[in-house]
């Protein structure tokens, strides 16, 4: 097989696709919340590279869930087995292991749920998903999280699929259940969830990481066309940009700049 080839492209439910690649060396590189910047094989003109969070990297097979959004992911969904695409990878600064002691937890919303997945391998120990999404249509990934032993809770804003309302407000709720555990957030999901998980977590002394994405261009540090704002105590405005494809898109609780 050549790398790049795709093993299978499979619907998972509405406009969510999963695609695997042949692609060798990338298990041992991959962690947790990095990145693939996939250059879509089309027929006639190239497109631009796509990146996408590996859901999965093991053996010689590399794993992505991708939603139908545009004209790059609707013409990865028409891609038969044996198409090859250009993978770049992996990118990014991902999501690091736990400290010792502390529960893993997910909080992700949408294609979220795909880029916290592999710390049900890394983790080192089992934790929970906090899922949050529009509606049933959105709820992805979760009888793939329970088999790997992390238990999962669910909000969606129509109350369709578990609580109603924001992810956020299963936090609460898990805190106060569990008043001796030491728990470490992991988030990724869009942007006014993930500066909600900021300030909750500020505002009630926990830790943790977040993944924020931003539509990207080279994918290598090159162009900036991808930067977010960091904290940055010591200058005047109180932050900086960081590109997100480079210093990202993982960063530290304490770094990330809310808005
Ligand atoms: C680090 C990273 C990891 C990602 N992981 C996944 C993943 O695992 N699964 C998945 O489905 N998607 C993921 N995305 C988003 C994915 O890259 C975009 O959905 C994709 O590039 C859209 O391409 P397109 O040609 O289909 O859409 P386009 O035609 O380029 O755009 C369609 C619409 O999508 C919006 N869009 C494009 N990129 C983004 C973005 N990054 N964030 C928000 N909106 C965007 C555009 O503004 C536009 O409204 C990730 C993005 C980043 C930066
Ligand atoms: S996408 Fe070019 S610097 Fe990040």
């Amino acid at each position: 097989m050549t790398p790049g080839e795709i093993i299978e492209n499979t619907n998972l439910k509405g406009d969510y696709y999963k695609v695997r690649f042949y692609a060798p060396g990338f298990a041992a590189k991959a962690r947790p919340g990095m990145f693939v910047h996939v250059r879509i094989d089309h027929r006639g003109d190239q497109i631009l590279r796509r990146p996408f969070s590996i859901q999965l990297a093991e053996g010689d097979s590399l794993s992505v869930v991708y939603k139908v959004v545009g004209k790059g992911t609707a013409e990865l969904s028409r891609l038969k087995p044996g198409a090859v695409c250009d993978l770049m990878g992996p990118r990014g600064r991902g999501f690091s292991a736990p400290p010792e002691g502390y529960t893993p937890v997910a909080v992700s919303g949408g294609y979220g749920a795909a880029a916290t997945f592999m710390l049900t391998r890394n983790a080192g120990r089992p934790g929970l998903l906090l899922l949050g999404a529009r509606s049933g249509a959105d709820v992805i990934l979760t009888e793939e999280y329970e088999k790997a032993g992390f238990e999962v809770r669910i909000a969606t804003n129509d109350g369709s699929v578990g609580r109603k309302g924001f992810v956020t407000g299963l936090l609460p709720e898990l805190v106060a259940e569990r008043p001796d555990e030491k728990f470490f957030f992991y988030g990724c999901g869009p942007h006014p969830m993930l500066m909600a998980l900021a300030r909750w977590l500020r505002e009630n002394g926990q830790t943790g990481q977040l993944s924020i994405d931003h539509i990207m261009c080279c994918g290598v540090g090159a162009c900036f066309g991808c930067v977010v704002k960091v904290n940055d105590p010591g200058s005047e405005t109180g932050w900086k940009y960081a590109r997100s494809c480079a210093e990202g898109p993982v960063f530290d609780l304490k770094d990330v700049y809310v808005e």
